[in-house]
């Protein structure tokens, strides 16, 4: 009984039975009551990807099941592959593959308007610059091209053609580190402290891939910086950074694998960061912010949430998925 004074109305009574925040419940009851938040309904737009390789089969498995999307065109580099892609991925007939010789043919498609770009980063530059150019909307794999200048004109031309041209910092939109941010803008930790930020890849990439990918603080760290600078709204004014090599191949392209990093804000808040290339474990991605009315973190969601751990007569068993 020391709790049932505690009892509220019914659940049958009260407006709200789950948190606002709980996307995925939200879009399942939209789903069963058919409720749309679309603003009307619109053909499909029709679209081209460069690049199935890691990053692009990541974003097919969205767009190919996107009922909004009709995609017309594949480009990639290994046509040994194409056959493989096409029965893979259930396409039909009306899908085009290319090689990147061939892109002309999707700059010149007046049917196309967004293309997504998920090829190699030193291929960027040019795509998206012919994709604004042909007037098409471009979603693009971080980084939009290798340095700042050419990045800063990418957007300038997309802004004077009136296209969109999106970056695919992907933490940025998972739902718990928008959330963070949010809470933190809104002030729920204080003025801030610390930021932590943990980023283990998996898995290994090629060293072929590591040798075109700009190296590790362009490829992976700018994830972690930008996380950092997103939370806080605010840039450094003292950035600090150690880093090692102890894979043999890494090193032997004159490139890190561990990297530590001490980024000084002007508010006085101090981000503490750790990179790695290989995660034994899997992806791990976590974000502390410590202030000084409390502490708030994220982690990767769990696909294998329900058997994290496993209580026995031995006791509590961690699940170790590494083997
Ligand atoms: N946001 C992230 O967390 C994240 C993660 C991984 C990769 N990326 C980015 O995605 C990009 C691709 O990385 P990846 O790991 O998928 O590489 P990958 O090597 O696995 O795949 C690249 C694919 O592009 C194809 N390709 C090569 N040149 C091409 C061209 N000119 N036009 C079209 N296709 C071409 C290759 O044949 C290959 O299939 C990189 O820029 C990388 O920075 C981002």
């Amino acid at each position: 009984m020391a709790t049932k004074k505690f009892a509220g109305v019914s659940p049958y009574k009260r407006q709200h039975t789950h948190p606002d925040s709980d996307y995925t419940f939200k879009d399942f009851l939209n789903n069963v009551s058919l409720v749309s938040d679309k603003p009307g309904k619109k053909p499909p737009v029709v679209g081209a990807i460069f690049g199935l390789g890691r990053a692009g089969s990541i974003h097919f498995t969205s767009i190919v099941r996107n009922p909004r999307i009709v995609m017309k065109y594949v480009v990639d580099d290994r046509p040994e592959k194409f056959a493989e892609l096409k029965s893979f991925w259930d396409l039909s007939d009306d899908v085009i593959f290319l090689t990147s010789k061939e892109s002309d043919r999707v700059y010149k498609d007046k049917s196309v308007n967004v293309v997504f770009i998920g090829s190699p980063t030193y291929t960027h530059h040019a795509i998206v610059v012919n994709c604004i150019a042909n007037n098409k909307d471009v979603f693009c794999e971080k980084p939009i091209a290798e340095n700042i200048e050419d990045t800063r004109k990418c957007f300038d031309a997309a802004k004077a053609k009136g296209r969109i041209l999106f970056a695919a910092f992907n933490r940025r939109f998972d739902p718990a580190y928008r959330n963070l941010k949010n809470k933190v803008r809104e002030g729920t930790v204080g003025h801030v402290q610390i930021v932590k930020v943990t980023a283990r890849d998996s898995p290994l990439p090629s060293i072929e891939y590591l040798a075109s990918s700009g190296g590790v603080f362009h490829d992976c760290l700018v994830h972690d910086f930008d996380m950092a600078c997103w939370v806080l709204g605010e840039l450094p004014n003292k950035v600090q950074a150690t880093a090692t090599a102890l894979i043999p191949e890494i090193k032997a392209i004159n490139d890190f694998d561990n990297i530590a990093f001490l980024l000084t804000f002007p508010s006085g808040a101090i981000a503490i960061g750790d990179n790695s290339r290989y995660s034994a474990y899997g992806y791990d991605q976590r974000l502390e912010v410590f202030g000084d009315k409390g502490m708030i973190k994220v982690e990767n969601e769990k696909p294998t949430h329900s058997t994290e751990y496993v209580i026995g007569q031995e006791g509590v068993n961690s699940f170790v998925i590494a083997d």
